[in-house]
């Protein structure tokens, strides 16, 4: 029985399956590379020295879903594919509506008639909006997204939610990440944002290895300690092996869960940027910028459920992820390119 990957090839899909590999699971992969290079596939196979089945194609082609399905015996699917760039979806709405939500309701409908009813779905700590109570559990309500890429995956979480409530034969876990950074201990893989990025981590890097001149600090006026965002910055490595252990719960009919992947901490931009200089011994000049539309001051999780349930917590603390961000960009300049 087989793993279907569906975005296997992007930043925290080419993650999983090495976890997956690991783990001892058959991995298919269903990537159309719309974001990503199948590259970061070839060095899953080098890290793991294990094969993987590589479909090029679009979560909306029922066509190659049928063909997959035919072809090998899914047992259940990680949902990563989809759009997820927060700027341009408030530019390209329909663009991001129709590959995040008609690609989520095409995959799950030739999973059902195919037989396969387990999915595991990457949610976001975006759908909590402006959180009502920080750190944030899962009891926490969900609220307004400033954004149709936020939109997209609060939907999804309801359709998935009410399409296991109407046949409880599916298994349905959302898992809501927080702001996953940090690459491979290789320095073989890591994210590969297309042109200018727009996340933190991937903007520091690119100032640290000459791309960029400085970072932007978006506001540092927010009612926190130094006046900066705070986040919940958890490694990619870690995101992936909760993957695995979701994939366990699921293989005792969970039925519907919910779980905040997150480290429970929160820092600051400035903090990031210190704890960068002070793990790689490189220099981030930086300068205050006005806030950025849609942002918040604070969002950290509570993941004592994920560690109760799932037997999971995040090993690597924050030096640790700036230290394999670090690396990845160092050795790979222009991404999978280079
Ligand atoms: P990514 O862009 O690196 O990976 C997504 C992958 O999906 C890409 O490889 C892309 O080519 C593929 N894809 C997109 N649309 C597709 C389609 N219609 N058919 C087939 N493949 C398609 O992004 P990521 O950071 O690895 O994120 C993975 C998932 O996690 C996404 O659903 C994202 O929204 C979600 N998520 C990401 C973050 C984050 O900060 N990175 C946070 C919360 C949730
Ligand atoms: C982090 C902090 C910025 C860039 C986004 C999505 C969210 C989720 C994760 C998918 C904030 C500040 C950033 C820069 C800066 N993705 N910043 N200068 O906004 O928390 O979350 O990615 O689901 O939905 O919104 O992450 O990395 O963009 O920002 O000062 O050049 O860094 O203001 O405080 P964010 P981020």
């Amino acid at each position: 029985m087989a793993i279907l990957v569906t975005g296997g090839a992007g930043y925290i899909g080419s993650h999983t399956c090495v976890e997956l590999l690991n783990a001892g699971y058959e991995v298919v992969v269903l990537d159309n590379l719309c974001n990503a290079s199948e590259k970061s596939l070839d060095r899953v196979r080098q890290i793991t020295g294990k094969e993987l089945t590589f479909y090029k194609g679009d979560i909306l082609d029922r066509e190659i879903l049928n063909k997959l399905f035919a072809e090998n015996k899914i047992e259940s699917c990680i949902h990563f594919a989809g759009l997820k760039a927060v700027g341009e979806s408030v530019q390209k709405p329909w663009e991001y509506y129709n590959n995040n939500i008609s690609g989520t309701l095409t995959l799950v409908d030739v999973m059902r008639s195919n037989g396969c009813k387990n999915i595991i779905f990457s949610s976001s700590a975006t759908v909590y909006g402006n959180p009502a109570q920080i750190p944030i559990t899962e009891e926490c309500p969900k609220g307004e997204c400033t954004n149709p890429y936020g939109w997209t995956k609060s939907m999804l979480e309801q359709v998935l939610m009410d399409i296991q409530k109407a046949d409880p034969q599916w298994n349905v876990i959302l898992l809501r990440y927080f702001n996953p950074i940090g690459a491979h201990k290789s320095g073989t893989m890591g994210e590969n944002p297309n042109g200018i990025p727009n996340n933190l981590m991937p903007y520091i890097t690119q100032v640290a290895v000459g791309k960029l001149k400085e970072l932007g600090v978006f506001g540092d006026d927010y009612d926190t300690p130094d006046g900066t965002g705070v986040r919940d910055y958890i490694h990619v490595v870690d995101l992936a092996v909760g993957h695995v252990k979701a994939l366990k719960k699921i293989e005792e009919n969970a039925g519907l869960c919910i779980y905040n992947l997150g480290t429970g901490h929160g820092y600051s931009v400035l903090d990031i940027v210190k704890n960068f200089e002070k793990a790689n011994d490189v220099k981030i000049p930086y300068v205050i910028k006005p806030r950025r539309a849609g942002d918040i001051a604070t969002c950290y999780a509570n993941a004592d459920k994920a560690e109760k349930e799932l037997g999971w917590k995040a090993e690597n603390g924050i030096l640790q992820m700036c230290e394999d961000s670090w690396r990845w960009q160092k050795n790979n300049p222009n991404g999978y390119d280079s």
